[in-house]
């Protein structure tokens, strides 16, 4: 049960921390640890011991004490307590310096029971922190762990912008992960095992670069630090990429066109491989929208013009345009563009007609007038749409959308006693994500669609205080991942969401 972990970690020109006996996080969270909370959950305690915690924040420790006194349930507080110093706690996994650059910071994120750094969890695993982020140049600084995660994303996507999850930096000795599951799989462009730990093509994954880009900015103005390392070179790479994804399935001529990227796995799942040779359905040009293989739950698309990750993209390269003004003053400009031109996609196709809830968002089109309505808990998502700081959550668009979303004629709305929210094929009918319910929350303005959710939220986690990947709407018992950094940091960014929006609800009890 327990593995002999010998970390070594060389921060700072020495030995950080050599920590013998620290329990594997992927069992320890299986289990229920004393001491338990004493509301009718009974939920464990799952910090680990403070010699195994991956990463020291005093800010963070201080949120945990405040916030004591401002949750009064005493469940809902321990939920707090557990997540969200959760990938401070189990998922810095390596912080160091580039070998070509002493000043370049580096910090290696695991999503938690995978050992790799996934572009999308790391940027929303920083994200829970940014309440807390200002400006500071100390390495032992949230706003250092921001600094190494975007120097990191910047070296990723300079290689390979076409990838989705990456292996430790090589700076940090970590030997490369093996996947078993990407084994048979056969991408175009190609890619080296020892740098990638998996290739699917998210458009969401490029925006979560540009995400994590702007959260830093917009804590810290921190200006220069863009202009250091390879942040402008990495965007410029963004934009080329997502504008070689702007190409329909055929010229003009009827020639069918090269597609920038192709995807195949031996597979017996539909949503782990792309059909048409590895290039996916085909896709209209003209409209302005970027193509995506895949989703942010990394299933493949049905079409390839996603509207939740244009809408992350198309906000995040507008915001992104602002830092990169100071640097290149051309190449900000084409973030712009591309940005105003994506929206524009977004606006004219990317919504449909809807015999009950009238105009709204589709979650997938394909240019030629086909569009897959239903929406994925994993974000982005249509309801994430206001939270990538896409549209205001009041546009009436979006309003019709989230009633659709969080009905029965979403094909992926789960509904049953424990829990009520979508789910995705990713797991499958009957498993609703708590990861939805956290952001129909941080969307809500209604005070008993609030409750009623984190109620439904600290009654489901099956006593082990941790939020799960997906809960079967039937039964707590059965869940899906025990180690999921990305939700548990959401839990804790909703929590501190409530208290400045909505003090009152924090001081509500759960027990009845
Ligand atoms: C965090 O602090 C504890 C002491 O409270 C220490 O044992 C541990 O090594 C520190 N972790 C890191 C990563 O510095
Ligand atoms: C910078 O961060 C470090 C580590 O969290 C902290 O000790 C220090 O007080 C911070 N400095 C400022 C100016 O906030
Ligand atoms: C889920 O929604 C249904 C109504 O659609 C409601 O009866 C049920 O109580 C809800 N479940 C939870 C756990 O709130």
């Amino acid at each position: 049960m327990y593995s002999l972990l010998l970390a070594v970690g060389f921060l700072l020109g020495g030995p950080l921390y050599v920590s013998a006996q620290c329990p594997d996080y992927a069992d320890y969270s299986t289990q229920k640890h004393e001491p338990f909370s004493e509301g009718k959950y009974s939920l464990s305690y799952q910090r680990p011991s403070p010699s195994c915690r991956t990463f020291n924040s005093s800010d963070v420790e201080q949120t945990i004490q405040e916030m004591r006194d401002i949750i009064k349930d005493p469940d809902l507080y321990r939920l707090f307590e557990n997540t969200f110093p959760n990938t401070l706690d189990t998922t810095i996994s390596w912080k160091g310096f580039a070998s070509g650059n002493a000043e370049e910071e580096l910090t290696f994120i695991t999503t938690g029971d995978i050992v790799a750094m996934w572009l999308r969890d790391s940027a929303n695993q920083m994200r829970s922190y940014k309440p807390l982020l200002e400006a500071n140049s100390s390495t032992d600084s949230l706003a250092s762990l921001f600094r190494g995660a975007i120097n990191l994303q910047a070296r990723y996507l300079l290689t390979s912008p076409h990838c989705n999850a990456f292996q430790a930096p090589v700076e940090s000795g970590k030997p490369p992960e093996d996947n078993s599951a990407a084994d048979t799989d056969t991408v175009v462009p190609s890619y080296d095992k020892n740098f990638v730990f998996e290739c699917k093509y998210e458009l969401d994954s490029l925006s979560a670069f540009l995400q994590l880009s702007y959260d830093y900015y917009d804590k810290t103005q921190d200006s220069d630090f863009f202009g250091k390392f390879q942040w402008v070179k990495a965007i410029e790479t963004v934009v080329t990429t997502a504008e070689q994804l702007l190409v329909g399935t055929y010229a003009d001529d009827g020639h069918v066109n090269d597609s920038p990227y192709t995807f195949q796995r031996t597979t017996t799942s539909a949503s782990e491989t792309l059909l048409n040779k590895g290039a996916g359905s085909p896709v209209k040009g003209g409209t302005g929208l970027v193509r995506s293989a895949f989703r942010p739950s990394d299933d493949s698309t049905i079409f390839q013009l996603f509207i939740p990750a244009n809408m992350m993209f198309s906000s995040y390269l507008g915001k992104s345009a602002a830092i990169m003004e100071k640097h290149d003053s051309d190449l900000a400009q084409r973030m712009s563009d591309l940005s105003a031109s994506v929206r524009n996609g977004i606006e004219t196709y990317g919504k449909v007609q809807h015999p009950t809830f009238g105009e709204i968002y589709a979650y997938e089109i394909d240019g030629f007038g086909s569009s897959n309505l239903m929406d994925d808990a994993n974000v982005p998502s249509l309801l994430s749409a206001p939270i990538i700081d896409y549209v205001d959550a009041s546009d009436s668009t979006y309003q019709s959308t989230r009633k659709f979303v969080l009905s029965t004629s979403d094909p992926y709305y789960m509904h049953g006693p424990v829990l009520n929210g979508t789910g995705g094929p990713h797991v499958g009918p009957g498993k609703a994500w708590p990861m939805s319910i956290i952001v129909s929350l941080l969307s809500s303005d209604d005070d008993n669609e609030i409750i009623s959710g984190l109620r439904q939220i600290v009654s489901s986690t099956n006593e082990l205080g941790l939020i799960h990947e997906s809960v079967d709407t039937f039964n707590a018992a059965q869940w899906t991942r025990q180690w999921f950094s990305w939700a548990n940091g959401l839990f804790g960014q909703l929590l501190l969401d409530l208290k400045d929006r909505k003090p009152g609800i924090l001081s509500t009890s759960f027990q009845a």
